[in-house]
């Protein structure tokens, strides 16, 4: 079964219950680069409030068009690496795991590059590297995508996990990309270091197709052949032009460009084109395909794509909720997959507000399939937490829904009162309120005396909704709204032509 789990890859693959050891085929990993930046992730958003709607009705226009839009961004992670207690904590745990060549290259690296970032930033690799070569069989490959900034004590880090005699490849994905640079050459590629577990690794070749110098070339010793051979070609040449020439190590794929129908606004997205090369030539239909930071999930959606079984983890919300969306656009049929790590019941939500605030509103808010708005590091508290937008029948602009969470355990007199006045500010039809413990009589009367939104074919959706957790979870409450929600949510991924693959190249 392909499986999505949300948390630390180092705890999910721990449990060696759901990843045994030899049971992955194919790892590609794309871990954030210690490059010390944030990455945000965008959405669209309608201007300010309700303010293009009323601006609409002020001048007469028909709605908001698209100048109304702008990008609100959210804090999907972050990509910066500290020394402190848990890097000491997993150095520690290094020292003591039995593959005593990586013990030894660790503390190496330690004495020469102290205690900083970027060891922080290795010995958190060394530990999830060693649990990803466990679970690989021994037929098995990992695709380690970097940089320039660590790639070269990573290949060391590698050596020392998978062995220097197991290394295939360093892959360099060159892409074109402008930018200004001062006393260097523009850095226009990435590193890709290919290692398999062991001597027999599976490997399908994969062809380039031939430049049109080199076909006019073989053209020309084509006849040559077929004079010789009294009309007959040769089969070598038959099967070289038919097939290309075989891939090399650098690779020209361009990279994701804003405009590009592609880009689902997830920081640091992979052309789909990157991993379907990778899975096709390192796997066959079936094989099971992991990756440990998946992001948005271009890998799990080129295994899907390319039929084999794939398993992602990702430490954000965010990118689980992305991806599930992302996946059903994508596939209409024969997709099936299930979710781990999120809560399936009021304990664990429970549980899961007291651990981290931030991580259950995103969840909380992809319940009722909303985007989050606003993260840990935006200024004032708006009192949103999530928006979503409907458009109703013969509307031109895009309507909007406000959601609120509360993660307490004690709900305030005033709290379905603040959430009113939210609404009403920021020009919102509906306003969600999604609390983890039932609303008292007062609260539903107060949110009864919103009245209801009436959608231009009659139907009535109440304006200030509340909901539990518990009534979300067991499908007993749902958000209720117009149906047609225009593609200002999270962007839609096109939608893969059932069942045949592309030409990969
Ligand atoms: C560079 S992005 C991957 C992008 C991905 N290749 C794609 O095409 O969308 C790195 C991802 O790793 C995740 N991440 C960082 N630390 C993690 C951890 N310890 N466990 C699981 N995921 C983690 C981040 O949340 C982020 O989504």
């Amino acid at each position: 079964m392909n499986r999505l789990f949300y948390g630390d890859n180092l705890h999910v693959l721990q449990d060696t219950h759901a990843f045994p050891d030899a049971s992955v085929d194919l790892i590609y990993l794309d871990p954030p680069f210690n490059s010390k930046r944030d990455y945000n992730l965008l959405f669209k958003s309608p201007v300010s409030g309700g303010r293009a709607s009323r601006q609409a009705a002020a001048d007469g226009s028909a709605g908001a068009s698209p100048s109304n839009y702008t990008e609100a961004q959210i804090t999907a992670f972050e990509d910066s690496w500290h020394w402190g207690d848990q890097a000491e904590r997993e150095f520690d745990e290094l020292l003591h795991q039995p593959n005593t060549d990586v013990a030894e290259m660790m503390k190496a690296l330690r004495a020469f590059l102290g205690e900083n970032d970027m060891m922080a930033y290795l010995t958190m690799m060394a530990n999830r590297l060693l649990q990803l070569h466990r679970v690989l069989k021994p037929t098995g490959s990992l695709y380690l995508h970097c940089d320039p900034t660590a790639s070269h004590y990573l290949k060391i880090v590698m050596d020392g996990v998978f062995g220097k005699a197991n290394m295939r490849n360093e892959i360099i994905w060159c892409y074109r990309k402008w930018a200004v640079t001062q006393s260097q050459f523009a850095s226009n590629h990435d590193t890709i270091l290919f290692y398999s577990k062991g001597e027999q690794n599976t490997f399908n070749t994969l062809y380039a197709p031939l430049s049109e110098g080199t076909m006019k070339r073989w053209k020309g010793k084509k006849q040559l052949a077929v004079f010789n051979e009294e009309g007959e070609r040769t089969a070598t040449n038959k099967d070289e032009e038919s097939k290309g020439t075989p891939m090399f190590d650098w690779w020209d794929i361009s990279i994701i460009n804003p405009a590009s129908k592609e880009r689902l606004g997830y920081p640091t997205q992979k052309p789909l084109a990157l991993l379907e090369r990778i899975i096709a030539a390192s796997s066959n239909e079936d094989d099971v395909v992991l990756d440990p930071f998946c992001g948005c999930g271009t890998a799990v959606h080129a295994a899907q794509k390319l039929k084999r079984q794939w398993i992602g983890i990702d430490i954000t919300h965010l990118a689980i909720s992305l991806i599930e969306k992302r996946l059903k656009d994508a596939f209409k049929t024969g997709l099936e997959f299930e979710v781990h790590g999120t809560p399936k019941d009021l304990a664990s939500a429970r549980d899961f507000a007291k651990r981290d605030k931030y991580q259950f509103q995103w969840w909380a808010v992809s319940l009722v399939e909303a985007q989050p708005f606003q993260g840990k590091k935006k200024g004032a508290d708006t009192g949103i937490d999530g928006l979503k937008f409907f458009r109703d029948v013969d509307q031109k602009d895009a309507r909007k829904i406000v959601v609120s969470v509360k993660g307490g355990e004690n709900l305030k007199a005033d709290d379905v009162r603040s959430v009113m006045a939210v609404r009403e500010r920021e020009g919102a039809e509906i306003a969600l309120f999604i609390s983890l413990t039932e609303p008292t009589k007062g609260m539903v009367a107060d949110a009864a005396s919103a009245g209801f939104y009436e959608s231009a074919n009659g139907r009535k959706f109440a304006r200030v909704q509340l909901l539990t957790i518990e009534g979300l979870l067991s499908g007993k409450q749902r958000a209720e709204h117009p149906d047609y929600l225009p593609d200002l949510n999270f962007k839609k991924a096109k939608t893969e032509a059932s069942g045949e693959q592309k030409k990969l190249l």
